[in-house]
């Protein structure tokens, strides 16, 4: 199958940045959309041009790297798939596809489609972590945890911190990311330890790092994806006012 590329290419972060236009001819509907950026990066190279940079890891839809818009959409036209999960084969003959990197004031652009998302690691290091020993997997399976807790902090896990909900928001909100990894030890037995003060440091450091403010267009969500539902911001929120509530009563 034949494709046109129109790619977003930047030098640096203090770069303008502008698009420029590749033809692929030997793409297969069974390549994945990272697959089809490598066989173009070939292409490049043999023609003496510079590759197109881009994040990638673990190509199974895991680690959260390969952060980039396909055709206007984080991670692609596919509901609940990474960009290097995504087949060729849900896009046409002939297509052009427009791909950008992400877009918001605390993830500056690094080089052509990869950005900085370090402002995650730094939420994360603010109170994403729990300071108990859980010991073995079989001691901490002894902690009893009823099903369906077990399912939300489950599910709250699956974030992989890729961005997109941040990327979809026209506010640039990083809710759902902060949301998820607050969701995902508040639920659980072994996190309640810092429980207190975890939603108000990472809400804090949140908002320093830039990311703008939740407005309800659900648009995180639906771009998300591993689908981490919009449930646990408001969850985030009942955290951060019992946290401030404690805390100012102190
Ligand atoms: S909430 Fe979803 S979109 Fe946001 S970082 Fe996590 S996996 Fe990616
Ligand atoms: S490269 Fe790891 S999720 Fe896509």
């Amino acid at each position: 199958m034949k494709v046109t590329l129109k790619v977003w290419r930047q030098k640096n972060a203090t770069n303008k940045g502008h698009f420029e236009t590749y033809e692929v001819n030997d793409a297969n509907s069974h390549m994945s959309f990272l697959e089809l950026m490598d066989v173009l990066n070939e292409q490049l190279e043999r023609e003496g041009k510079e590759p197109i940079h881009f994040d990638h890891d673990c190509r199974e839809g895991i680690c959260g790297s390969c952060a980039m818009y396909i055709n206007g959409r984080p991670h692609g036209p596919q509901r609940g798939t990474t960009a290097c999960q995504l087949h060729m084969r849900h896009f046409k003959d002939g297509e052009t596809i427009t791909v950008e990197p992400w877009r918001a004031k605390a993830f500056p652009v690094i080089k052509d489609l990869m950005v900085d998302r370090s402002a995650f690691d730094r939420i994360i290091q603010a109170g994403g972590f729990i300071s108990v020993n859980t010991g073995s997997a079989p001691d901490a399976n002894e902690i009893p945890v009823p099903k369906d807790i077990a399912d939300e902090a489950f599910n709250a896990a699956t974030c992989i911190g890729c961005g997109a909900c941040v990327a979809a928001c026209k506010n640039a909100s990083a809710m759902l990311f902060t949301s998820a990894k607050i969701s995902q030890l508040a639920l659980l037995p072994q996190g309640q330890v810092e429980r207190q003060k975890r939603a108000e440091r990472m809400i804090a450091q949140m908002d320093a790092e830039g990311f703008g403010a939740c407005t309800n267009t659900l648009a995180c969500s639906a771009e998300c994806p591993k689908e981490i539902d919009m449930a646990n911001i408001a969850r985030m929120n009942r955290e951060f006012l019992t946290a401030k509530a404690s805390s100012d009563a102190v």
